[in-house]
């Protein structure tokens, strides 16, 4: 399948160098087609720019959050309709960050997902183990947790994609070594397999602290479908390197 190079760009950075950003990879992906889908999430306020930017090409719009309601008196919040209204193909439900800053639990993020597949998104479902987790051999009983409380019945493999997230690896330089990655991985296509019949056709792919030095070997490893990148896809050079590196 067609892997995916998500960049998430938090909360970081003006419209000016968003704006930029997606210039650069535009400009390189009109030379080549590196052989895999390119997705940009910006901070909800670079949305609309960056999205009118990136309109007649190749690179997918995407979103980090979005309310489980359509509408209504939640203040602050976007739901996935507006992000629907404004050309997002894509959003990212229950990063690490969202859970631990936010306090969301598996529920909302079913909840955030289902709205995504409601108003035509493909929701990014993040789940992981924190250090903790990983030092006392719960790993898999904490992914198996969090697949059961957040994956929706209503996923199928073109609006859903599973982002395996190790909590300790985001943001710090640590990865998980390729045979730690591949458990994981094939852990999660088993559990697609308990519950989806196109389970073969869902993109799992993996975050945390991937760059241009390690991207190769983490998206050859099996299972692995493509990244979900933070820091490095702040960089036009780094991420595309990423891109190129599938
Ligand atoms: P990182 O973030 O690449 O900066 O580790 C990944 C993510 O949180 O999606």
């Amino acid at each position: 399948m067609r892997p995916l190079i998500a960049g998430n760009w938090k909360m970081n950075g003006s419209i000016a160098s968003g704006a930029a950003l997606v210039a650069a990879i535009m400009e390189q992906r009109a030379e080549i087609d590196p052989g895999c889908d390119i997705l940009v999430c910006p901070p909800f306020l670079a949305i609309r720019t960056i999205g009118d930017l990136i309109q007649n090409s190749p690179i997918f719009l995407g979103a980090q959050d979005c309310h489980k309601d359509s509408e209504g008196a939640h203040t602050g919040d976007v739901s996935a309709t507006m992000l629907s209204d404004v050309g997002c193909d894509f959003v990212i439900v229950g990063h690490s960050e969202r859970r631990a800053n936010h306090q969301e639990i598996d529920e909302t993020v079913l909840f955030k997902a289902e709205a995504a597949h409601a108003n035509n998104l493909v929701a990014i479902i993040c789940v992981g183990e924190t250090f903790d987790d990983r030092q006392n051999d719960r790993t898999l009983s904490i992914i198996e947790n969090q697949f059961n409380g957040s994956v929706p019945k209503s996923s199928v493999s073109n609006n859903t994609v599973i982002a395996y997230e190790p909590v300790w690896a985001i943001g710090t330089g640590l990865t998980p070594s390729p045979m730690q990655i591949a458990q994981v991985h094939d852990f999660i296509r088993e559990l697609l397999k308990k519950n989806f019949v196109e389970a073969e056709a869902f993109r799992v792919i993996y975050g945390g602290s991937v760059n241009p030095d390690n991207s190769k070997e983490i998206l050859s490893i099996n299972n692995v479908d493509g990244s979900l990148v933070g820091g490095a896809s702040l960089k036009s050079e780094d991420f595309w390197a990423i891109c190129k590196s599938v």
